[in-house]
C-alpha cells in the first residue's frame, strides 16, 4: 500500500510539472473559474534618448486577447488594449482580467456565472512591448439542473418535501443562479418548481400560451415569487460531478423494478439514482432504451437528438404512466436498468492526494 502511495505521488508530481497545460480547469454551473495566463514584465522596448540625453523608457504597449477556439474557428471573448476593454456581448458582466496586468504579468481571465456552453478551449495572447506570449487553457463545466415531479401527480411537493426529494435522488435543490445558468443554455420547462430560496420558478426560452407567467412574451425565468412553504409544486434539482459510472445493464430481457435491482447487483453495482443519470447524461451517456432508476422512475438519456430516440429531443426523457405526464410506471412493468458503480479506490486516493496538494479539489 505504501509503495502504491509513493507511486501515486510520483505520478502526481509528474503531471503537475510537465503536463499542467493539458490539465483542464474545472468549474461548476453558475460558479467561478480563473483561466491562468502569465507574461514577462521585463520592459522590452528600446529606450528613447531625449534631447536632454536622459534615457526615457517609452510606456510599454500591452494588449491582451482571449479567444475561444472551436475547430478551426476562433471567436473573441475579450480584448484589452492600453487599458480599454472590449468584449463579446455573450460574456458581458461575466469575464474580467486584472485591472493592471502589467504590474504583475498576469492576464488571467476570471469567468463567473458559468454556463455549460462555456466548456471548451481558450487561447490567451499577451503582447507586451515586443514580447508575445501565447497560452492554451481547457475548461470543463460540470453540473446540471433538472425538473423533478414526484412519483404520483403534478405539484405535490411542499418546500420541505422538495428539498428532501432532491436529496433522496442524489441531488440538491437548485439555486436561482444555477437555474438561470441552465436557462441561458436553453433549458425550457413549463412546470412551476421550488428552488432553494423558497421561490417558485420555471425557465422558458420559447414563450407560448400556458407558459407566459409574469414575463408574458419575453423569454426568461418566470417567477411566482416567494411562496408559503406549505404550498405544493414540482421542484428543480441540481447535480454536480458523477463520482463513478452509470451504465445500462446488458440483461437478456426486460425487467420488473425488483428484477432490475437484482440485475445491477450482478455487476457489483446498484440501481442508479435519477440525479446520477442526469450527471451521466451531462458527461455524454446516450442510450435509447428506457431503464429503471432507484426512485422507481423510468428514463433514458439522449445526447444526440434523433427522431426515433426520444422524439428528437435532447435530455433525460421520462416515461410517465399517463399521457398528462403524471405517475411513474407500475413496478411490474418491464424495462431495462441503469446501474451505478462507485469509483475504484485507487482513483479516489489519487484525487484525494491532488486535493491535499491543492490542485483540482473534488472533496
Ligand atoms: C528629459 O526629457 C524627458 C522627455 O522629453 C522628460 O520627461 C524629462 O523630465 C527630461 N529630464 C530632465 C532632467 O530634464
Ligand atoms: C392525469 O391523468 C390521470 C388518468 O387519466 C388522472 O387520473 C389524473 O387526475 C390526471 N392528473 C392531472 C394532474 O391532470
Amino acid at each position: 500500500m505504501i509503495l502504491n502511495i509513493k507511486h501515486l505521488l510520483w505520478l502526481y508530481y509528474l503531471s503537475s510539472n510537465t503536463l499542467s497545460i493539458i490539465q483542464p480547469i474545472s468549474g461548476s454551473l453558475s460558479g467561478k473559474v480563473n483561466l491562468p495566463c502569465f507574461f514577462s514584465t521585463i520592459p522590452t522596448s528600446a529606450p528613447l534618448i531625449g534631447t536632454n540625453r536622459t534615457a526615457n523608457y517609452g510606456k510599454d504597449y500591452l494588449r491582451i486577447k482571449w479567444s475561444k477556439i472551436k475547430g478551426q474557428e476562433k471567436s473573441t471573448v475579450l480584448v484589452m488594449q492600453n487599458g480599454v476593454i472590449k468584449m463579446n456581448p455573450i460574456y458581458r458582466n461575466r469575464v474580467s482580467v486584472p485591472s493592471h496586468p502589467e504590474d504583475v504579468g498576469d492576464a488571467s481571465l476570471t469567468m463567473v456565472k458559468l454556463r455549460a456552453s462555456d466548456a471548451g478551449t481558450y487561447s490567451c495572447e499577451a503582447t507586451y512591448g515586443i514580447e508575445d506570449t501565447h497560452d492554451i487553457v481547457n475548461l470543463d463545466v460540470s453540473g446540471v439542473v433538472f425538473h423533478y415531479r414526484a412519483s404520483t401527480s403534478r405539484y405535490t411537493l411542499t418546500y420541505e418535501k422538495a428539498v428532501q426529494t432532491c436529496k433522496d435522488i442524489g441531488a440538491s435543490i437548485a439555486t436561482y443562479s444555477q437555474l438561470k445558468a441552465a436557462y441561458e443554455d436553453g433549458f425550457d420547462q413549463c412546470d412551476a418548481g421550488w428552488i432553494a430560496d423558497q421561490t417558485v420558478r420555471y425557465p422558458i426560452t420559447r414563450p407560448r400560451n400556458g407558459c407566459l407567467g409574469n414575463l408574458k412574451m419575453i423569454p426568461g425565468v418566470r417567477t411566482y415569487g416567494v411562496r408559503k412553504p406549505s404550498e405544493t409544486y414540482d421542484v428543480y434539482c441540481y447535480v454536480d460531478k458523477l463520482d463513478g459510472e452509470v451504465f445500462y445493464a446488458p440483461a437478456a430481457g426486460k425487467l420488473t423494478f425488483l428484477e432490475a435491482t437484482e440485475e445491477c447487483k450482478k455487476y457489483k453495482a446498484v440501481l442508479a439514482s435519477t440525479g446520477q443519470l442526469h450527471a451521466a447524461w451531462r458527461m455524454g451517456l446516450d442510450r435509447c432504451d428506457y431503464g429503471w432508476l432507484s426512485d422507481g422512475s423510468v428514463r433514458h438519456p439522449v445526447v444526440h437528438p434523433r427522431i426515433p430516440c426520444g422524439g428528437g429531443l435532447m435530455g433525460v426523457r421520462t416515461l410517465y404512466r399517463y399521457r398528462n405526464q403524471t405517475w411513474f410506471p407500475e413496478p411490474f412493468m418491464k424495462f431495462g436498468a441503469y446501474c451505478f458503480r462507485g469509483k475504484k479506490r485507487q482513483t479516489i486516493l489519487l484525487e484525494f492526494l491532488k486535493c491535499k496538494l491543492n490542485v483540482q479539489c473534488m472533496f
